[in-house]
């Protein structure tokens, strides 16, 4: 058998440990395990999301409408921009897989930072292209001075996370504008916002704004906030020019009816999101206040998720704290060994959380 050469070298993205295997391996109960590694809603979905997806599990012999219009409609309301600026895909992932098919080959490169999303580098990567990775600056945020200066003439898209994951950090409105505008309009931008729902900095950019220069493409998730991570649904917003190129890349109904409606219902909650809002910011704040007391390093994080760093390696941390049934995410895939990254749970796992954590450390 002969591979294409160049996923040789594509890093398999390993995601966070689950609850079902730790109770296979450490015989806790499934109700017993915090999970705190994959940044999912703790509060679960908005009901009304379960109810449509419930109601069209008696349709799935039927395929989805490929056009996805009500949905995409239904999101360009929530967004404020008309439906033609909208695609959505089987998760955001597959979003950043229509980028490479439509935008990639071997001859060209990205640029995005290091320390970020892995899903960027690995879609480069499968379809030959050069993945450029920019060191951070010491505060841990995206050096976009650096990112500017590194594209050359092969590079088709630079990819942001604004909040970064893994690190939690943010970039201001007036910082990407300046770098917008120092990018050529030939190549494309993409901001990753899979958690700008849970945003709460005054100066965190609208990219809205810059859609009409036409190489900007927006990346939201119904997987955070909305609590559909199981489902896979997210979206783009961008350019009629770059959805058309998407329209030659998708496979047809790679969106199931199952999260279309799931997905329409959940938009409509806003209640849900707003809890979720609040309960995330509410039970940072707590995270935030016991690390201080314990002396630990904290970056403050505009996302739904913590990342630590303390004397013990990142590894150790999270093997430890699994002896006490909870699931974090150590880094060493994201080169950062020193620190783990805990997603805000809900204020019963917070304080489980906190409690483990504690004993852990001293
Ligand atoms: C920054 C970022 N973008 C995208 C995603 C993936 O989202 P989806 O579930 O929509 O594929 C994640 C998930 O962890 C993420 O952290």
């Amino acid at each position: 058998m002969k591979f294409n050469p160049y996923i040789e070298e594509v890093p398999v993205y390993v995601p966070g440990v689950t609850a079902e295997s730790l109770v296979k391996s450490r015989g806790f109960s499934l109700d017993e395990i915090v999970k705190l590694s994959s940044n999912e809603n703790p509060l679960g979905p908005s009901p009304f999301a379960v109810e449509a997806a419930r109601y069209e599990l008696n349709r799935i012999n039927i395929y989805p409408d490929n056009t996805y219009n009500d949905l995409k409609k239904a999101i360009a309301e929530n967004v404020g921009l008309p439906p033609e600026m909208v695609y959505v895909g089987n998760g955001s992932s597959e979003i950043f897989l229509f980028l490479s098919l439509a935008f990639l080959n071997e001859k060209s490169n990205i640029v995005t930072s290091k320390h970020t999303f892995q899903i960027y580098k690995i879609s480069g990567r499968i379809v030959g292209a050069d993945v450029i990775q920019v060191p951070m600056r010491d505060d841990l945020t995206i050096n976009l001075e650096r990112i500017s200066q590194s594209v050359n003439e092969n590079t088709r898209i630079i990819y942001i996370c604004n909040p970064n994951n893994p690190t939690g950090t943010y970039l201001s409105e007036s910082e990407v504008r300046r770098f917008i505008e120092s990018v050529d309009q030939d190549v494309i931008i993409v901001f990753d916002e899979a958690y700008y729902e849970y945003v709460t900095a005054d100066d965190y950019p609208d990219t809205r704004k810059f859609l009409d220069r036409g190489n900007i493409v927006i990346i939201r998730t119904f997987s955070k906030i909305y609590g559909l991570a199981g489902l896979r649904l997210g979206y783009a917003l961008t350019s009629p020019e770059i959805i058309e190129k998407f329209e030659h890349v998708r496979f047809p109904f790679s969106v199931s009816r199952v999260a279309r409606a799931a997905g329409i219902a959940a938009l409509k909650d806003t209640n849900h999101v707003r809890q979720s809002r609040e309960s995330n910011e509410r039970n940072k704040l707590k995270m935030y206040k016991k690390f201080e007391e314990l002396g630990v390093k904290y970056y403050p994080s505009q996302g739904n998720f913590v990342y630590i760093e303390t004397w013990m390696k990142g590894s150790e941390i999270f093997k430890k704290l699994l002896d006490y049934g909870v699931i974090v995410r150590p880094l060493d895939a994201y080169d950062l060994p020193k620190g783990v990254r805990v997603t805000v749970g809900d204020d019963l796992q917070t304080d489980k959380f906190l409690e483990a954590f504690e004993r852990v450390i001293k």
